[in-house]
């Protein structure tokens, strides 16, 4: 049974996946590699929803926090802060065009990463999940969702099914046809087929309503 809260540990693993592929192209670009620029190029769009992300968390998850484990978002905060400035770091190395600058920005820019989202997951989110009721989970990360401006919704799914194994495409999935009317999962089913092509088959084993 997925619960609310796997839903943010799949785009957590989005991003640890997306930056890594980010971080690796910029290393051989630095190296004087070929055909890696395309990649590096993607830490924009990876960039825009982390922010989405982060102000959904700032917005629908410190708050509720804040209740029942005072202080503990604080520092969280000031992590989310940090990721901005690392990406500024990366977006002006990109402009300057300087293949190292640039690899030593993804570089920090997934440490940093890496280890915010660690501790969420294994810190901040266990408290979420301990002390905050079931139905208060939902509905916060019912709130965090609508972050996402809804024209943009395709290119996420888009952008996160192909970072995603099995394990968290099926919470995911799960979790949007519980909470999504039906007409509006259809249509969020064929963007996942496309996202994913042969994949869709292992899908369609473990969730057989699909
Ligand atoms: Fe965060």
């Amino acid at each position: 049974m997925a619960e609310p809260i796997d839903a943010i540990r799949a785009i957590h693993n989005a991003f640890r996946n997306d930056l890594e592929r980010i971080d690796g192209a910029a290393l051989d670009s630095a190296m004087g590699k070929e055909g890696f620029a395309a990649t590096v190029e993607r830490f924009r769009f990876f960039n825009e929803i982390l922010v989405w992300h982060a102000h959904g968390e700032e917005l629908a998850i410190f708050p509720i926090l804040e209740n029942v484990a005072p202080l503990v978002a604080e520092a969280y905060v000031k992590d989310h802060r940090g990721l901005d400035s690392a990406f500024d770091t990366l977006n002006k190395s990109y402009s300057a065009r300087d293949p190292l600058q640039i690899a030593r920005a993804t570089a920090a820019f997934r440490f940093h990463l890496d280890i915010h989202l660690d501790k969420e997951d294994t810190h901040l989110y266990r408290i979420f999940k301990e002390r905050v009721s079931l139905p208060e989970q939902g509905k916060a990360v019912g709130i965090m969702s609508r972050t996402v401006p809804q024209e943009r919704f395709p290119e996420l799914v888009a952008w996160m099914f192909p970072l995603l194994g099995h394990d968290d495409r099926e919470n995911m999935i799960l979790i949007w046809q519980s909470v999504m009317p039906a007409p509006a999962f259809t249509g969020v089913k064929e963007l996942i087929k496309k996202a994913i092509g042969s994949d869709w088959a292992e899908l369609t084993r473990r969730i057989p309503t699909l």
